[in-house]
């Protein structure tokens, strides 16, 4: 069986790596996995059961038994599920319980809903390049300003009825990034063969047209 084509997509919180994940994988025929949704899941679960998001021994219990109902959950996209989530991230035993999962999924190929079979994956996280898939074919970082993304995150959150504030949403992006970009297990970081995209003056058919000259690009090769 030959090796399925994997597009990796990192970058900081609220870059537009899900709605380019999304275009890319519909265009190429992919199937989309928007791993942050595990994260979120699992900070979701500690703060449902009434824990503390930065307890390892609460949040490595709630990723082992992570259910699937809870990653189509609404209350996933909300800012308190994303404060959680990346506290949960920081725990090794978090990573590790949903390493083997998002492996998995990588590597085998994805029945389409029409029962069609994909022809790989694209994958949008933090430490995708890096560690879950540094054999991907295409590896972009994709990076917007904080403000552009802090913009982005406030429209996205009134949009689902939350009450949010500019200042406070990028605030909560600014102490997100640093927490992913320090931590010593898998920390946010480009790949060294990651092409960088910055969103931040761009519309999403412009991020998608040129997502999709670096796809074609690493495709000549
Ligand atoms: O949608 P947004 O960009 O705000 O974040 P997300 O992709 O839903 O990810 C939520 C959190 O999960 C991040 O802040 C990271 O802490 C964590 N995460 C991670 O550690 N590794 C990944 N591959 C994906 C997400």
């Amino acid at each position: 069986m030959t090796k399925p084509f994997v597009i990796a997509l990192d970058g900081p919180a609220a870059a537009g790596k899900g709605t380019l994940a999304k275009r890319l994988a519909a265009h190429y025929n992919l199937a989309y996995l928007d791993t942050g949704s595990l994260y979120r899941a699992v900070g979701l679960a500690v703060l449902r059961a009434g824990g503390d998001p930065t307890d390892p021994a609460a949040a490595t219990e709630a990723a082992k038994t992570l259910g699937h109902d809870l990653l189509s959950d609404p209350e996933l996209r909300s800012a308190k599920a994303g404060d959680a989530s990346s506290k949960v991230a920081a725990i090794p035993g978090v990573r590790a319980a949903l390493f083997d999962w998002q492996r998995r999924f990588a590597a085998e190929p994805q029945p389409d809903v029409d029962g069609k079979k994909r022809s790989g994956s694209v994958l949008d996280g933090r430490d995708i390049g890096t560690v879950i898939c540094p054999e991907a074919e295409v590896k972009i970082f994709v990076t917007a300003s904080a403000e552009a993304r802090a913009n982005r995150r406030l429209k996205e959150l009134q949009a689902r009825g939350e009450e949010a504030i500019y200042a406070r949403v990028l605030e909560d992006i600014r102490a997100r990034d640093a927490r992913d970009a320090a931590r010593a297990d898998a920390p946010m970081k480009a790949a060294e063969d990651a092409v960088h995209l910055d969103t931040s003056d761009l519309d999403i058919d412009q991020v998608f047209a040129k997502a999709k000259a670096i796809v074609e690009e690493r495709l000549k090769r």
